[in-house]
């Protein structure tokens, strides 16, 4: 009892080793003192500035535990937090003690007693206290000073790696709960509905229904703008997955010489310039999804790394010897058509039948009779609340205008018709507080169907284009822009060449190969030449 065993140690290091939980770790340190040193009541107690807070306790009466100690308030514990080694009370000490009325063993004041506390430092840091109790007097007084270091330090050690611990936890919970709100918010911030009732939309809807729960990789295509990003992230929101992460890669925007680093991570000193150690984006994505956009875009060198990711789930990030197990879903979006991608050898097959177990399109919009109507009603809401209008209306006469366009840029264009228009039937109905959009504010609609470039002003030598000037509240998308402006040239140009398409192509400095294949994307009627 006077010195501490070595037996007693070895068994209390594999105890606190074995053991599950803070809880336990606690209860084991205060059986091994209480086995060590004879005494009635055992308390640990955590440091937090001024306050002492009991976080384990024997002999001692529950309520304890709800306590807090004002330092200040209890000379014994002021004078144990301002020493740096234990402290065996006088048996008649004349200082209070903080836990008369507490013991279990006895009722009312505590008489003459042994009491001692143990200061417990980790790297100079005061951390807590141990706090030994007995009823009888002079207990403690030929206890070895050894035998004190060593709980000190086995108890110090134990509080602060109970103290890790619950940082730890709190940090990786705040940390999930920071991944929850921001996808959440992704989710909120573009609307999050999709929105559409027509056949073609009800049965997509479905489609997600049904394959959402599942786990299968899924290959979201289908036209610029029509909504694939909407999709996926309505997949996520719908899957088991949706409390996890959900991570984007725009494959087109890697760069080709990061692209491993930036999918499978590295470790500090990998390369120049990676000086700590870097998740990559499946490790980000873990227990939730993946999301590669624009995946036909991806060098045919990558396409084999991802591959193996996906085949075997796991990772390894560069530089790393071992590799990591992930648990990701992928969902991947592309305009373009992957099997003619395949076909002409810019895609592998086998990633392209990996991702594509359940393939899925998104309808372009002028294949969804009557959801014009609903899209223009949403984004004029959106646009209203986005410019502080009270009152947006559209006129039946502009409806129809929209309804009868064929949409080339889908959604987005439709959304972006919607936020000019608006803008300029605010700025000629300045005085009114209903404001209406009329057919004039989208009269850019037939120039761009008809004679190609209402955005594009073509200077005289055909040559010089310079972009008309945008209004600046008006988000831009590069790709859709030159996307549209690509499409109003071919067609203009095939318009003037009478629909020849090689005479069009030698126009446009570029084979006719090359121009049918760009058309098709396009989606730019391919009629047959007649030369
Ligand atoms: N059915 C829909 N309901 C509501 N909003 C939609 C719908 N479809 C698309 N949108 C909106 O249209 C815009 C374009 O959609 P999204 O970015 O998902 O298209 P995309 O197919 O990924 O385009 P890209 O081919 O250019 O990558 C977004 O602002 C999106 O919120
Ligand atoms: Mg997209």
């Amino acid at each position: 009892m006077k010195k501490i065993s070595s037996a007693a140690v070895i068994e209390l290091a594999l105890d606190l080793a074995t053991s599950l939980n803070t809880k336990d770790r606690f209860d084991r340190l205060l059986d091994t003192v209480r086995k060590t040193i004879n005494c009635d009541a055992v308390a640990l107690l955590s440091f937090h500035g001024d306050v002492l807070k009991p976080i384990a306790l024997q002999g001692l009466s529950r309520d304890t535990l709800g306590r807090r100690f004002y330092i200040k308030d209890h000379p014994r514990f002021l004078a144990l937090c301002q020493s740096k080694s234990p402290i065996r009370f006088a048996a008649d000490s004349p200082l209070p003690d903080p836990y008369d009325g507490l013991l279990i063993d006895r009722d009312g004041d505590l008489p003459v007693h042994s009491c001692m506390g143990l200061p417990l430092y980790y790297d100079d840091n005061l951390l807590g206290l141990l706090t030994i109790d007995s009823l009888t007097p002079h207990l403690f007084e030929d206890i070895e000073v050894r035998t004190l270091e060593v709980i000190s330090s086995i108890a110090a050690a134990t509080l602060n790696t109970a103290l890790l611990l619950e940082q730890l936890e709190s940090r990786a919970a705040h940390s999930q709960l920071v991944v929850n709100e921001l996808t959440e918010e992704a989710w909120k911030r573009d609307g999050g509905e999709l929105i559409g009732e027509s056949p073609t939309m009800l049965q997509l809807k479905q489609e997600l229904d049904i394959v959402a729960a599942s786990d299968f990789n899924i290959l979201i295509y289908g036209e610029t703008g029509v909504g694939k990003e909407l999709v996926a992230r309505t997949l996520h929101q719908k899957s088991l997955r949706q409390n996890g992460p959900m991570v984007y890669v725009n494959c087109a925007a890697l760069p080709e010489n990061l692209i491993e680093s930036e999918l499978f991570g590295h470790v500090k000193g990998a390369f120049t310039g990676a000086d700590r150690n870097r998740a990559g984006k499946f490790s980000l994505a873990d227990s939730g999804t993946l999301f590669l956009d624009e995946i036909g875009e991806l060098p045919i060198g990558a396409q084999s790394k991802i591959l193996r990711a996906i085949q075997n789930n796991e990772i390894q990030p560069v530089g790393q010897d071992n590799v990591e197990e992930v648990n990701v879903r992928i969902v991947a979006a592309t305009n373009r058509d992957l099997k003619e991608e395949v076909g002409e050898g810019r895609f592998r097959a086998d990633l392209y039948h990996r991702l594509s177990v359940y393939p899925i399109r998104v309808p372009c919009l002028y294949e969804r009779v009557g959801d014009v109507q609903l899209l223009a009603g949403y984004f004029i809401e959106q646009t209203r609340r986005k410019l502080g209008i009270a009152q947006l209306k559209i006129t039946e006469q502009a409806i129809a205008h929209l309804v009868a366009y064929n949409w080339p840029g889908n959604v987005r264009e439709l959304e972006h018709v919607i936020s000019r228009a608006t803008l300029k039937a605010q700025a000629r109905q300045r005085d009114k507080l209903v404001i209406s959009i009329d057919q004039k504010d989208c009269d850019s609609l037939t120039s761009v169907r008809t004679d190609s470039a209402s955005d594009l002003k073509v200077s005289n030598d055909g040559e010089n284009y310079s972009l008309a000037l945008f209004d600046k509240n008006i988000s831009l998308n590069l790709k859709t822009e030159t996307e549209n402006f690509q499409r109003q040239l071919i067609s203009r140009v095939l318009e003037e060449e009478d629909s020849n398409w090689a005479a069009t192509a030698r126009r446009l400095s570029t084979d006719r190969a090359n121009l049918n294949r760009i058309a098709k994307r396009l989606n730019i009627k391919v009629m047959k030449s007649v030369i």
